[in-house]
């Protein structure tokens, strides 16, 4: 037996890869009778929706309609989304919040003018009418909290934690034919041991891949591990080119990976230059609610123009009360950095945020392994187009889980025989003494997709940074074939595949749209096309 080898064989009649908001409400919607496993790579609550805070986008006032919100998210989403999809979800958002409300999660309310108790709906860009349900500035925080709380109380559910997925196992793999799921390998960061999971339904619930660039809102879990291992298992990703930048991240040496909240645009925050002037009605007719990309895309145009590594984002014009109360946590934190919002602007930058694209899926989380299924952001679903709108996100997790949970109960039996499945084979391997390699790797993949694959591309710049990542992969390739796996091993790997399609997909698109945007094309093509990777079919 070698030493990152376990021979325990687990077995789930569901194994949910991920505790985000779309791993969780899977579980919890799944049937008791069936035993689930919710694998994540390190705490439950760790992931990005922990962090989520703007809200939740859903038809929620009289004044909204679901038409109201799927225009504002095809205008969004640039002429890409599928309007059937965008149809699927918005109409399903009040009985989602419903849902959410009866677990437990306390929205912020506030009283109406007939003097009733109302949800408290903010403003994010691209809405056309404040729609973001929300609690405080940490939305995310109260509906993680609420999930996990109801999933710890299903006797059905165990997590295993602190283990990381490291690739999905298909019969056709097996020499079994047909290409069916039929467990996983992970690896177990307590025991240092690669384990062989058997289940006969996978669910993909591993959130983005912003990782990949070197400056991201993200936690640390958004490595894109779901979206390379389901391309290695054999399904289609699309729309990878549409990485969504955030314009407004805390600049500040120490603050790594804070975000400043769309919401504070949505009550007023202002964009400002280094020398306070106001920017962002030069660039769109809605000004600062204008939607992400242009935003983002603005803010680096001007960074660029005058030279500066900032701009400024304020709100210090609105009552301090107020400004305390909605963005208590942005409040605490950037006075912790020695910047008091309620008097100063805050210096923000631009951060890479949130992955449009994924692996392909239908209305039910089916991908094109048999038994495989994605929800959450590491899917493409139709729902984002080319930009994803503010406050989407939670949305499509949630209404794709339930789908997801609903499906997998039809057609699952409890108790169904797991196919035997081979252990990790080890044999191979040894104790690498150069983890110099993988930390360099590491830094320069990062690097070189934010110089080469950020906010503005070119053809020159994609070339050269495909070029790169080829080189790249075939040296950490090389690496995992010699060495025991470990965390920073498994991420890159993923990161470098990740980063190879998103390259791949960008130098495809022969056009500017939503978050894609090129020198070399700098128009809209007249069709708006997906842009779609078949494994069996790539270059
Ligand atoms: P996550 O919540 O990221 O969870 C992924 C899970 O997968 C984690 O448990 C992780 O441990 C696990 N995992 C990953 N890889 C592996 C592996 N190999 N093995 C085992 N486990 C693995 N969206 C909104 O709609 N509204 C907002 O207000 C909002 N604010 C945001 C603020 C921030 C700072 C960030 C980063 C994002 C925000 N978003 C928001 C986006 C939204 O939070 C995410 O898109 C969404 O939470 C993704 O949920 P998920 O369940 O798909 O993934
Ligand atoms: C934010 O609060 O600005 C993030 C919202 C989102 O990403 O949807």
């Amino acid at each position: 037996m070698h030493p990152d080898t376990d021979a325990t064989h687990l077995q789930y009649d569901v194994l949910i890869i991920g505790s985000g908001a779309a791993g969780m409400s899977l579980a919890l919607t799944l049937p008791e009778a069936l035993r689930v496993g919710i694998l994540c790579k390190e705490r439950p609550l760790e992931g990005s929706t922990y962090y989520a805070q703007g809200g939740v986008a859903a038809v929620l006032d009289d004044y909204d309609t679901v038409d109201s919100h799927i225009e504002d998210t095809l205008r969004a989403g640039d002429g890409l989304c599928r309007e059937s999809v965008v149809r699927f979800v918005v109409e399903r958002s009040p009985e989602i919040i419903d849902w959410l409300v009866a677990l437990g999660v306390q929205f912020d309310t506030r009283i109406s003018a007939s003097g009733r108790s109302e949800f408290h709906l903010t403003q994010e860009g691209g809405h056309s009418h404040r729609r973001v349900i929300h609690a405080a500035d940490a939305t995310g925080k109260e509906i993680s909290e609420q999930l996990y709380a109801a999933v710890t109380q299903k006797s059905n559910v165990a997590f295993l934690t602190d283990t990381i997925a490291l690739d999905v196992i298909t019969t056709n793999q097996l020499g079994l034919g047909s290409k069916t799921v039929c467990g996983l390998y992970a690896f177990n960061q307590t025991l240092q041991k690669v384990q062989t999971i058997a289940s006969p339904r996978v669910v993909n619930a591993t959130g983005g891949a912003s990782k990949v660039y070197l400056y991201t809102s993200n936690p640390d879990t958004a490595s894109g591990d779901g979206i390379a291992m389901a391309w290695r298992a054999g399904c289609r990703v699309a729309n990878m080119e549409f990485n969504q930048f955030h314009p407004t991240c805390l600049y500040h040496p120490m603050a790594k990976s804070f975000l400043i909240s769309e919401a504070l645009r949505g009550e007023g925050a202002i964009l400002r230059l280094p020398n306070g002037e106001p920017f962002m009605s030069r660039f769109d007719d809605r000004a600062e609610l204008a939607s992400r990309d242009i935003v983002a895309r603005a803010i680096d145009f001007e960074m660029k123009r005058l030279g500066c590594d900032h701009v400024l984002l304020d709100i210090s014009h609105k009552p301090a009360d107020d400004v305390r109360r909605h963005f208590p946590t942005i409040y605490e934190r950037c006075l912790s950095f020695g910047i008091d919002i309620t008097t100063t602007p805050i210096p923000i930058v631009p951060a890479a945020h949130y992955t449009c694209g994924g692996i392909m899926t239908d209305l039910c989380g089916r991908t094109d392994v048999d038994g495989l299924y994605a929800v959450g952001e590491s899917t493409y679903t139709g729902l984002h187009g080319a930009n994803r709108m503010a406050s989407n996100s939670l949305l499509e997790c949630l209404v794709f889980a339930r789908a997801a949970a609903h499906e997998i109960a039809e057609s699952t039996r409890p108790g169904t025989t797991f196919l035997p499945i081979p252990g990790w084979d080890a044999s191979q391997v040894t104790t690498s003494e150069e983890d110099v390699l993988i930390a360099h790797n590491w830094d320069e993949l990062r690097r070189l997709m934010w110089n080469y694959v950020g906010i503005v591309r070119s053809d020159a710049r994609l070339i050269r940074a495909q070029r790169r990542v080829r080189l790249l992969r075939r040296e950490i390739d090389e690496y995992y074939e010699k060495y025991y796996v470990n965390r920073d091993l498994i991420e890159l790997r993923n990161l470098a595949q990740v980063a190879e399609l998103i390259i791949s997909s960008a130098l495809r698109r022969k056009e500017s749209r939503g978050l894609h945007y090129t020198l070399d094309y700098p128009n809209r093509s007249t069709s708006a096309e997906d842009t779609v990777l078949e494994p069996t079919n790539y270059l």
